[in-house]
């Protein structure tokens, strides 16, 4: 039997919703109060409008439901059905209504989608979905001090660009929020040191040093106005806050910009996960597949599995999957083949970060891809922030490679694969030069080459 939908819905930073249907009424937790007051409000708007447009509402929502799930719902009619509704900032407030609501669930035209929360400022600390376990473990941590928020960003919990720079700028925050000292003079050593350490963490993402100097900056000026260590911690968490919604609505923009060079119809090619769970929300190549199928294209994403990591067989599936956007998984040596067979039409991929000449930093694996590409006549797109542009670097040549652990080739699952003492090499990322770049999406548009003229002025542009 086709389960319905049981769903986690985040709706908006302070406020979540949570759907979840109950085969017995099993919601008798002590910390649930009901709230009739609260649901009839949203069961009202659900009446009123037909469907329940949480996008137009909540700023984040569901897309409608097929027609296939929508028989799944209604055909458990008979089953309990509970709302949850969870009001944040702390004191976490949780509203239960609990009701076989009958009616409700013929009100009910839509999914609800399962909005992944990549990292999130909560009053406890600093929350991330574990990355390494997924798919299998959903599991997520807390960093309650600056240094778990490095340690997560260099065992890669949190990874990726853009969710990189944020969770430093939020690693920073903390450091504000738990120091010892009295005053902001007492306090400036401390913050250079926090902003060290989480600068030390992984070189190549420039969005890292982005928000880092972003902070920085922040800092200065409150410094030089003579500002309580307060207002600096306060001021400090509204910027990080700030950054958090940034860069969704970068994503967002991307999206937007990018769904029309993808194509109506036909295979997607991506490598490793530019995607919600390597930003704060939605993904840069990722959120350009989804503006595309939001706009009704047909895309089929080929994901290629990005060894070691396997970034892509593991979270590219799983976050793909969740939004029911049909996703093949190949190992990276299949892309060649399938090109030729003429199943992909586009590429598109994230950035860690992007020269002024338009040199591309990104996972391993991307510069094959590219030149694949171009064998192929297919188009190469790389999605990325301008928070990914680095105009302080000439050319790809300058910028830095992270070479990681060993053990990411040797061992898989705790299982080694290779001879003991064999060599061993392990770079991150490799450079794919601006020649195979079809073209760059930002949420300030879309550049194409020369990059070096064309960065530069959408960057004049901007100011
Ligand atoms: O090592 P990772 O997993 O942090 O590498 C991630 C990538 O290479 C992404 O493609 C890039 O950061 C862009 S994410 C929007």
């Amino acid at each position: 039997m086709e389960m319905p939908i049981v769903a986690d819905v985040l709706v908006h930073r302070s406020i979540q919703i949570t759907f979840i249907q109950y085969h017995h009424m099993v919601d008798h937790s002590p910390e649930t109060v009901a709230d009739p007051v609260l649901g009839d409000a949203i069961l009202q708007r659900t009446s009123e409008a037909g469907s329940f447009d949480l996008d137009e509402t909540w700023h984040r929502g569901p897309s409608l439901l097929s027609a296939q799930s929508s028989k799944g719902l209604a055909r458990h009619l008979n089953q309990f059905f509970a709302l949850r509704v969870c009001i944040r900032p702390p004191p976490r407030v949780h509203f239960s209504l609990c009701s076989p609501f009958r009616s409700l669930q013929i009100r009910f035209p839509f999914t609800l989608k399962r909005m992944i929360l990549t990292l999130e400022w909560t009053s406890e600390g600093v929350r991330f979905i574990d990355q390494t376990k997924l798919p299998l473990e959903e599991t997520y941590v807390i960093a309650t001090s600056y240094s778990q928020v490095a340690d997560v960003i260099v065992t890669m919990v949190v990874r990726g660009a853009p969710a990189i720079g944020v969770s430093a700028a939020f690693g920073i925050s903390l450091g504000a929020q738990k120091t010892d000292a009295a005053t902001t003079e007492e306090f400036a050593p401390e913050f250079a040191h926090i902003c060290a350490v989480l600068a030390g963490t992984r070189p190549t993402a420039v969005n890292l040093f982005w928000a880092i100097d972003r902070m920085k900056a922040l800092f200065a000026k409150l410094q030089a106005n003579g500002a309580s260590l307060a207002e600096v911690q306060k001021a400090l968490l509204a910027d990080a806050l700030a950054m958090y919604d940034e860069d969704i609505a970068a994503c967002k923009a991307m999206g937007a910009y990018g769904a029309e060079l993808m194509p109506d119809e036909g295979g997607v090619l991506t490598h490793c996960n530019a995607g919600a769970l390597a930003t704060c929300g939605y993904g840069t190549a990722l959120g350009v597949i989804r503006g595309a199928v939001e706009r009704g294209k047909q895309i089929h994403v080929f994901a290629d599995e990005t060894r070691p990591f396997l970034q892509g067989a593991r979270l590219t599936a799983w976050e793909l999957m969740a939004d029911g956007i049909p996703t093949t998984v190949l190992c990276d040596n299949m892309a060649a083949s399938l090109m030729r067979q003429g199943r992909i039409q586009a590429v598109v991929v994230g950035a860690d970060r992007i020269a002024a000449n338009g040199d591309v930093a990104n996972k391993i694996g991307t510069y094959s891809v590219a030149i694949l590409a171009k064998e192929h006549g297919i188009p190469f797109y790389v999605a990325a922030p301008w928070s990914t542009i680095d105009r302080a670097t000439a050319t790809g040549d300058q910028i830095p490679i992270e070479e990681r652990s060993p053990t990411e080739v040797t061992h898989h699952g705790g299982k080694q694969l290779t001879p003991h003492g064999v060599g061993i090499c392990n770079p991150a990322f490799d450079v794919t030069p601006a020649k195979y770049v079809t073209a760059i999406i930002t949420e300030r548009g879309i550049l194409r080459a020369p990059y070096s003229e064309t960065l530069q002025a959408m960057e004049l542009v901007a100011r």
